[in-house]
C-alpha cells in the first residue's frame, strides 16, 4: 500500500497480552528494518493493523506515524482523512489529564476509545465503544480500532474515504483498495458509506454508524497479483508507460458495435444525452488534463460548450449546472476527494454526472448517473501515465456518444474517428522504441534547473501533462504554456540553453496553426533557447529549429496527444533520475489517491 502514501508507516499488532508497536518516518524500509531490530518474534499476535502515511496535521516523524495507542495502552487504531473537530475532542482529552503525543488530528481516536471501553455505558464493550467514538467525529475518515482485549477482531468505519474487506479462508483483510490483499484472495466486499464492518478469523459483519445491521456488496476481483508487480521493469511507472497500447486498446474494446458508440453501466437515455446542452468537465492533475482533451473533442464534434474546472475550485464559485447540464468527473483513482466533492454539488444541483474512472466500485462512480471505466488496469506509480492515456480515449468515447446521441455528426463521421482512434494502440507500441532516443536527449541536456513546455490546440494539453511529470518526478520547475501565449509574458524567462518542448500539431491539421508554432519555435530560439521538437513523420519544415527532435506516428490531428504524450513521460523519467531521484514510482510529498480536499 506504500503508494498511496509513504512518508512514515507503522503496524500494532495484537494478542491477549497486549499490542506490540512499531512505527518509523520515511519509506516503508526503514519500518522494515525497525521489525528486524525489534525481532519478528515480538510482532506476533492474530490481528495486525498497518498504515502508510500521507502527512495532513503534524510533520513525517514516529511520532506523527501511525498506529496511535491510547493512553492506556490497549487500543490503537490508523487513520485516512481528516477528523475536522480533532482541536476540541483534543481539548476534552486534556482536561481529562490525557497526555497527547503526536502532533496528528488522529490520535484523539485511541484515546476516546480507550475512555468509552474503560468507563461509562459502554465500558467492555469493544463493538460498542467504537460505535460511541465514531459518533463524535466529523470529517472523511477510514479508521481501524485493535483492542489487546479482544484480539480476534477488528473494527473499521469509513465515511467518504475507502475501506475495502478481503475475504479469506479462515482469515480476513481491511485495505484501502484491493492491491493490499490480492496475493491473499480475490474475493472482496464493497462497503457504502458511513457502514462499519467487524473482521474475525472467520467472517465479517457490516453494520450502519448506529449499530444496526447493513450489507456489503461483494465482488470478485478481476486482476492478479502479476498486474501490480514489475514483471522485470526497473519501476512501475516504466511497466505502466509500457503497458499504455493494451490500457487504450481495452479501454475501447466493446464500445463501437454495428456503426454504433456503447456506452457502459449508464443511468443516462439516449434521450437524456440528447437534451444536453452543456458540460462540464472536473478532474484534478492529469486528470484534469485529460479532461482538457475532452473540451477541445466534444466542442468540436458535438457543438456545445465545454467548460473544464479544477475539481477543488468548482463548488466554491457556484457553477450554472441544469438538468441539461452533463458534468463529466474524471478520476483513476475513483476516491478523488475534491472530485468526489465536486461530483455531490453538480447532483445537488441537478446535472447529471458520468464518472470516467479505472477503480472498479470505487465512491466516485458510486455516486455517478452513469460510468464509463477506463481498463488500464492498476496504476501503483504515483504519476499518471496509462491511466492518463485510457482517460483521453474514455473521454473520446463520451464525446461520440453525444455527437450520436445530438445528431452532430453523420454515422460515417463517427467511424471514420473510431477508426482512428482503434488505430492509436499499434501506433503507441511502435512509438516506445523512443525510448532510447529520449535517454540520449536527457543524457545531453544534463543538469536542468528550469524547463517549457510549449504547445498549441490539443497539444497545449500534452504541454501541461509534460510540465507535470517533470514537476512531480525530477522536482524542478517546470511550465506548460500555450505556445501563443509565450509573446505576452512568459518569453521573459527565455535565456541561453533553457530546454523548450515544443509539440508541434500535425501539418495536416489546422494550417494556419502549424505555421503559427513554427514561427513561435523560431523566436524563442533566437532567444537562445534549446528545442526539443515533438513532430509527426514526415513533417520536415520543423527540422532546422530543432535542438532535438523526436518523431512521432502520424494520425489525426485529435488523436495526437495519445501519442505526443508518450515522450514525454519517458523524458520525466529520465530527467529525475539525472537529478538523483531514482525513486520514480515514489515522488517526495505526494500519494497516489488524495481522499483529503
Ligand atoms: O485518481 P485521480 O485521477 O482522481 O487523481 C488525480 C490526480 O491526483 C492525479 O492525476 C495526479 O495529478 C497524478 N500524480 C499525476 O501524475
Amino acid at each position: 500500500m506504500e503508494y498511496r502514501g509513504y512518508d512514515s508507516s507503522g503496524i500494532a499488532v495484537a494478542d491477549g497480552a497486549g499490542i506490540s508497536l512499531v512505527k518509523r518516518a520515511g519509506k516503508l524500509a526503514n519500518l522494515e528494518e525497525r521489525i528486524a531490530e525489534v525481532g519478528e518474534d515480538s510482532m506476533r499476535g492474530t490481528t495486525a493493523i498497518g498504515h502508510t502515511r500521507w502527512a495532513t496535521h503534524g510533520r513525517p516523524t514516529d511520532e506523527n506515524a501511525h498506529p496511535h495507542l491510547s493512553y492506556d495502552g490497549r487500543a490503537a487504531i490508523v487513520h485516512n482523512g481528516i477528523i475536522e473537530n480533532f482541536a476540541s475532542l483534543r481539548t476534552e482529552l486534556e482536561a481529562a489529564g490525557i497526555e497527547l503525543s503526536s502532533e496528528t488530528d488522529s490520535e484523539v481516536a485511541a484515546h476516546l476509545l480507550a475512555r468509552a471501553y474503560n468507563e461509562g455505558e459502554t465500558a467492555g464493550d469493544f463493538r460498542a465503544s467504537a460505535l460511541a467514538v465514531l459518533g463524535r467525529l466529523e470529517g472523511a475518515f477510514t479508521l481501524l480500532f485493535t483492542h489487546a482485549d479482544h484480539p480476534g477482531q477488528i473494527i473499521a468505519a469509513r465515511r467518504s474515504t475507502p475501506l475495502i474487506v478481503g475475504v479469506g479462508d479462515g482469515e480476513m483483510f481491511l485495505g484501502s483498495d484491493v492491491a493490499a490483499f490480492i496475493e491473499f484472495t480475490k474475493e472482496a466486499v464493497e462497503l457504502n458509506q458511513d457502514n462499519v464492518v467487524v473482521i474475525t478469523a472467520d467472517g465479517y459483519e457490516v453494520l450502519n454508524f448506529d449499530g444496526s445491521a447493513a450489507q456489503g456488496r461483494p465482488f470478485t476481483i478481476d486482476w492478479d497479483l502479476a498486474a501490480a508487480e514489475k514483471a522485470g521493469y526497473d519501476s512501475f511507472m516504466m511497466k505502466e508507460i509500457h503497458e499504455q497500447p493494451a490500457a487504450v486498446r481495452d479501454t475501447l474494446a466493446g464500445h463501437f458495435h454495428d456503426g454504433r458508440v456503447i456506452l457502459d453501466e449508464s443511468n443516462i437515455s439516449e434521450n437524456d444525452l440528447k437534451s444536453i446542452n452543456q458540460v462540464f468537465v472536473v478532474a484534478c492533475g492529469s486528470a484534469y488534463h485529460s479532461g482538457l482533451l475532452a473540451k477541445y473533442a466534444i466542442e468540436h464534434w458535438v457543438r456545445i460548450p465545454v467548460q473544464i474546472e479544477v475539481a477543488s475550485e468548482f463548488r466554491y464559485r457556484d457553477p450554472v449546472l441544469d438538468e441539461r447540464t452533463l458534468v463529466l468527473a474524471i478520476s483513476q483513482s475513483g476516491e478523488t476527494a475534491d472530485t468526489l466533492e465536486a461530483v455531490r454539488h453538480a447532483r445537488t444541483q441537478g446535472a447529471k454526472v458520468m464518472a470516467v474512472c479505472n477503480t472498479n466500485g470505487s465512491q466516485i462512480p458510486r455516486e455517478s448517473d452513469a460510468v464509463l471505466y477506463t481498463h488500464a488496469g492498476p496504476e501503483i506509480g504515483v504519476a499518471s501515465t496509462k491511466a492518463f492515456l485510457a482517460q483521453v480515449a474514455a473521454n473520446y468515447i463520451v464525446g461520440l456518444a453525444l455527437a450520436q446521441a445530438k445528431g452532430t455528426k453523420y454515422p460515417d463521421e463517427i467511424r471514420e474517428i473510431w477508426d482512428a482512434l482503434e488505430g492509436i494502440p499499434a501506433k503507441i507500441e511502435q512509438l516506445l522504441a523512443v525510448k532510447g532516443q529520449v535517454k540520449e536527449i536527457a543524457d545531453d541536456l544534463g543538469a536542468v534547473r528550469t524547463m517549457l513546455f510549449l504547445g498549441r490546440g490539443v497539444g497545449f494539453p500534452v504541454a501541461l501533462e509534460g510540465a507535470l511529470k517533470l514537476k512531480e518526478l525530477a522536482y524542478i520547475h517546470a511550465e506548460g504554456f500555450p505556445a501563443g501565449e509565450l509573446k505576452h509574458g512568459p518569453i521573459a524567462l527565455i535565456e541561453d540553453d533553457l530546454p523548450v518542448v515544443v509539440v508541434v500539431p500535425s501539418p495536416r491539421g489546422v494550417k494556419l496553426l502549424h505555421s503559427k508554432i513554427v514561427s513561435n519555435i523560431q523566436e524563442i530560439r533566437a532567444r537562445g533557447a534549446k528545442t526539443i521538437v515533438i513532430a509527426e513523420e514526415g513533417d520536415d519544415s520543423v527540422e532546422p529549429y530543432a535542438n532535438w527532435l523526436i518523431r512521432i506516428p502520424a494520425t489525426s490531428s485529435i488523436m495526437q496527444p495519445l501519442l505526443a504524450t508518450v515522450p514525454l513521460q519517458f523524458l520525466a523519467a529520465d530527467i529525475a533520475r539525472a537529478c538523483g531521484n531514482d525513486d520514480i514510482d515514489k515522488p517526495r510529498n505526494l500519494a497516489k489517491s488524495v481522499t483529503v480536499e
